[in-house]
């Protein structure tokens, strides 16, 4: 086959074959296609888009470039969920120990932040001791004894997915619903769940601004997952303010364990239980995760999950060095704290990165002392910033000068806005 076939067809709107997607991934992957020749068909895919054969086809072409884990005989049946990305999205870290308290394994693959989204792999080693880098065999063992795991992927699920996101990323072509769909679920298949259910996020904080875009990523993803035998669902939720209220890693961890212990912030948990029961039934399992909950189970294998991958749950987790208050502006109601602006401000103090190689500084990011909807006061604090090192207080509350408004038209998306497959 040829490379400058396949991009002039894909270029001129012709529909690709299984057997030219299977080529050309795999032939980029082998280093047989140039970089520029990919990058050229990417575009073409950016302009002319992709149908659902071909989505189902270049994702299979990225899952076989690589292994795909197999968690068959572990005597539960395997389920997980995905997250597009958001800011102060925690929800993992309760999502995955309580599914499995209810009776599933949970083996969840996660990522790093990169930008003003979090990764939960950057929270979860807040905990001291914590690792996610575990190989195939030990992450099994956690699932086994456990019923949940959280750790990175490693190099050998979906290579070419690696491969092809980096060339993205340099050559404005990550904007594709049917690029990114096949991307993030070629990595959800590698890691060998029955079923899956997705948490699309729209609004400023989300990688999907708006509900269309957000609802036709999902239809996408859920295509690929019935497509591939994995019973596959998804959730649109609202990304226009924080999920909770802290953002970075230490302070989500000592949220998301608020949570587990039967309390927290109202939006995380509804959201959380509203997963856990998708998760659930896709699962095939009967169980109320609200009263695993409630009833401490959910805590108890959160324990032992971290125990398991190094962690002390009991340590106290780092703290950052300096803080400062932002004051709220007036008084009245606080009717809008922007998603994106509170996720630029947490990187900026340093609960993010800007390249891959940065490391993280465990104890920054910001606390929120109003949500939208609740009352202000005008000179009190709205928000707190937290940072080890001081130098960074400006920058990151240049990025909050547009975030707020008091008494504003009320803007708030409900938090689960729609429910697809
Ligand atoms: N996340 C991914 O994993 N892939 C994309 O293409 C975009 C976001």
């Amino acid at each position: 086959m040829d490379a400058v076939e396949v991009i002039a067809a894909k270029r001129d709107g012709r529909e690709l074959s299984a057997a030219q997607i299977a080529w050309v991934v795999d032939a980029y992957t082998r280093g047989e296609v140039a970089e520029e020749q990919m990058s050229a068909l990417c575009m073409a895919v950016v302009w002319r888009g992709m149908t659902r054969a071909e989505v189902s086809a270049w994702t299979e072409a990225m899952l076989r470039s690589g292994e795909r884990l197999d968690f068959t005989g572990l005597g539960r049946p395997t389920t997980d969920k995905h997250s597009t990305g958001g800011v102060g999205d925690k929800i993992t870290l309760v999502l995955t120990p309580l599914v499995a308290a209810c009776g599933a394994a949970v083996p969840q693959l996660s990522g790093r932040g990169l930008g003003h989204t979090g990764g939960t792999l950057d929270k979860l080693e807040a905990v001291p001791g914590w690792r996610g880098d575990l190989s195939p065999a030990r992450m099994r063992e956690v699932l086994a004894e456990t019923g949940a795991v959280v750790c990175a992927a490693g190099p050998g699920l979906a290579p070419a997915d690696r491969r092809l996101y980096a060339l993205r990323d340099v050559t404005g072509t990550v904007e594709s619903i049917p690029l990114i769909a096949a991307s993030i679920m070629s990595k959800k298949l590698a890691e060998g769940t029955a079923s899956l259910v997705l948490d699309v996020k729209v609004g400023s904080g989300a990688f999907m601004k708006d509900a269309a875009s957000a609802r036709e990523l999902a239809e996408t993803m859920v295509a690929i997952g019935a497509d591939h035998g994995v019973r596959t669902r998804a959730l649109l939720t609202a990304m226009d303010a924080p999920l909770g209220r802290a953002v970075g890693n230490a302070v989500e961890v000592a949220e998301a364990v608020e949570v587990l212990a039967g309390g927290g912030p109202p939006d995380v948990v509804e959201l959380t239980l509203a997963l856990a029961r998708e998760m659930l039934e896709a699962a095939g399992v009967a169980a109320d995760p609200a009263a695993a909950l409630r009833g401490g189970a959910a805590m108890d294998v959160w324990r032992r999950m971290v125990a398991a991958q190094g962690g002390d749950p009991d340590a106290p987790l780092p703290a950052a060095a300096e803080s400062r208050d932002v004051l709220a502006p007036a008084t009245g109601t606080l009717t809008r704290l922007d998603a994106r602006a509170v996720g630029v401000a947490a990187w900026r103090l340093g609960a993010g990165r800007a390249r891959k190689e940065d490391r993280v500084s465990p104890g920054a990011g910001v606390l929120l002392h109003a949500k939208p909807g609740d009352p202000v006061r005008a000179g009190r604090p709205l928000l707190t910033l937290l940072t080890d090192d001081p130098a960074r207080f400006d920058r990151a509350a240049e990025a909050l000068a547009d975030a707020f408004a008091v008494d504003g038209p009320q803007e708030r998306l409900p938090l689960v806005l729609d429910r697809v497959g």
